[in-house]
């Protein structure tokens, strides 16, 4: 008999592998996904900790859930509530003196463990939690996803944690130390993708270019190493990586922009503050100028690159002048497309102390900062207008007959064609620019 299993996932990437890979690992209980939380037996949040006030977020979703729980709502077989990710990672048992109604509790990196997490739930009806960082890494038990691919993408997480301790960031808290899966467990992945039907990979992970996997012969390849297997499988026309750190890009990565023509134009590259001080504060590494140089080697090899990037504004102590710089390095490396967040302090992290700066100066910087990064991304949108791209097409749009995909660069672009062309390349003249989308024409003929 199978049951309901309703998954939500907030927050990044990576949380919607895990996601994948938590309905996998549960379907060898029978479970089957449902599209609502009243349908079903089993409730999974899988939750996110980077920013503003995840947890009360989170409680206050968990108190609607909860009449879920009465026993009249379902009398056979009582739900169970499960909170997973970096929210139960960081809240650990406290969670169960908010919400005892919760019956597990299991961080990222013990997720292989929920069905056995959920069996124990069930005979002892009592709250389990398990947010250790087991030594048999989650990739090698879960099985295998088959997420694919009616849409030709495929995500595989290659590397997760991080080491870097930015004095803003939770991740090196939640998700833990930097790790990197192996290479070929890696590239097996990436061809059952491909036979699945993916056209596109893209490699996550929080720090992804500090990848450093080893061969199945014990030698440890970096990120570039990685594409370049992966740009052999047949199949594959389409390799990106996120998300990115400054120091880690290293030669080999740089190059592979220029030599491996599979790896798509665009890098996600967080540069967070384009004062040097602030930087520094932040724990960053690196100076604005570095990361102009590293932008300007980057065009060197790839000169069409686009680059996105994050920004905190609001950082404790930043002043007017430090924001002025975080605004010229804007205009002086032209991002195709970024996020600007407030600083919001982040319980247990080394930058939640004095010096927090008002709510107001925050607001008015963000909103400053938006639109200057809204000008420089309707201007990289406008320069396509009358190119012919490539674009994967990988959902339906909002209109009849309407098709959403993206651009080699990233860029969103919504054209007119059939819903047989979902997971497919094809060419699209660019007809239009909005800040945030494209509008274009499928082209006939089919030659890019
Ligand atoms: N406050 C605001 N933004 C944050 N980010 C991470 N931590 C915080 C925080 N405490 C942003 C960074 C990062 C992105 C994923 O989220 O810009 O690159
Ligand atoms: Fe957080 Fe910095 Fe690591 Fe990115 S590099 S996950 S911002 S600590």
């Amino acid at each position: 008999l199978s049951k309901g299993l309703f998954i939500k996932t907030y927050g990044c990437q990576m949380n919607a592998y895990d996601s994948a890979r938590i309905a996998a690992a549960m379907a060898t209980m029978d479970y089957v996904p449902v599209d609502h939380p009243r349908d079903a037996s089993l409730i999974v949040l899988n939750t996110c900790h980077i920013r503003e006030k995840a947890a009360e977020k989170l409680y206050s979703e968990l108190g609607r859930l909860r009449v879920l729980k009465t026993p009249n709502a379902a009398p056979q077989s009582p739900v169970l509530i499960v909170v997973a990710g970096c929210v139960a990672q960081a809240e650990q048992d406290e969670m169960f003196d908010r919400a005892p109604f919760v019956d597990v509790v299991v961080g990222p990196q013990a997720i292989h463990r929920l069905p056995d997490l959920v069996r124990h739930a069930q005979t002892v009806k009592r709250p389990i939690l398990d947010t250790d960082f087991p030594a048999d890494s989650k990739f090698q038990s879960l099985p295998d996803v088959s997420q694919p691919t009616g849409t030709g993408v495929a995500f595989i997480t290659v590397q997760e944690g991080c080491d870097k301790f930015c004095s803003f960031c939770v991740v090196p808290y939640t998700r833990g130390a930097e790790f990197s899966r192996g290479a070929a467990e890696v590239i097996a992945e990436a061809r059952c993708m491909a036979d699945l039907g993916a056209r596109e990979i893209v490699l996550l992970g929080q720090n992804v270019n500090a990848y450093h996997g080893r061969t199945d012969d014990g030698r440890e390849w970096g990120l570039a190493r990685l594409i370049e297997a992966i740009a052999e499988i047949k199949g594959i026309d389409r390799i990106r990586y996120t998300t990115s750190h400054p120091i880690d890009m290293d030669e080999a990565l740089i190059r592979a922009h220029g030599d491996v023509p599979k790896l798509m134009p665009f890098v996600h590259l967080p540069v967070q503050s384009g004062s040097n001080r602030i930087l520094k504060a932040m724990n960053r590494r690196h100076t604005a100028d570095d990361y102009r140089r590293l932008a300007d080697r980057m065009r060197r090899h790839r000169s069409d690159i686009a680059i996105g990037s994050d920004f905190i504004v609001g950082y404790p102590g930043e002043t007017d002048d430090d924001f002025a710089e975080t605004l010229r390095l804007v205009d002086e490396v032209g991002f195709a497309q970024a996020y600007s967040f407030k600083y919001s302090a982040r319980p247990g992290t080394p930058a939640d102390l004095d010096e927090q700066i008002e709510e107001n100066v925050k607001n008015e910087r963000l909103t400053i900062l938006q639109s200057s990064l809204d000008t420089h991304q309707h201007s990289f949108n406008r320069a396509c207008v009358g190119r012919r791209l490539d674009v994967l097409f990988d959902r339906h749009g909002r209109k009849a007959h309407q098709l959403l995909g993206r651009t080699p660069y990233m860029q969103a672009v919504h054209a007119d064609g059939s819903t047989n062309l979902l997971g497919t390349i094809h060419p699209v003249a660019i007809v239009a620019a909005a800040v945030n989308s494209l509008s274009g024409r499928i082209s006939q003929d089919s030659t890019p």
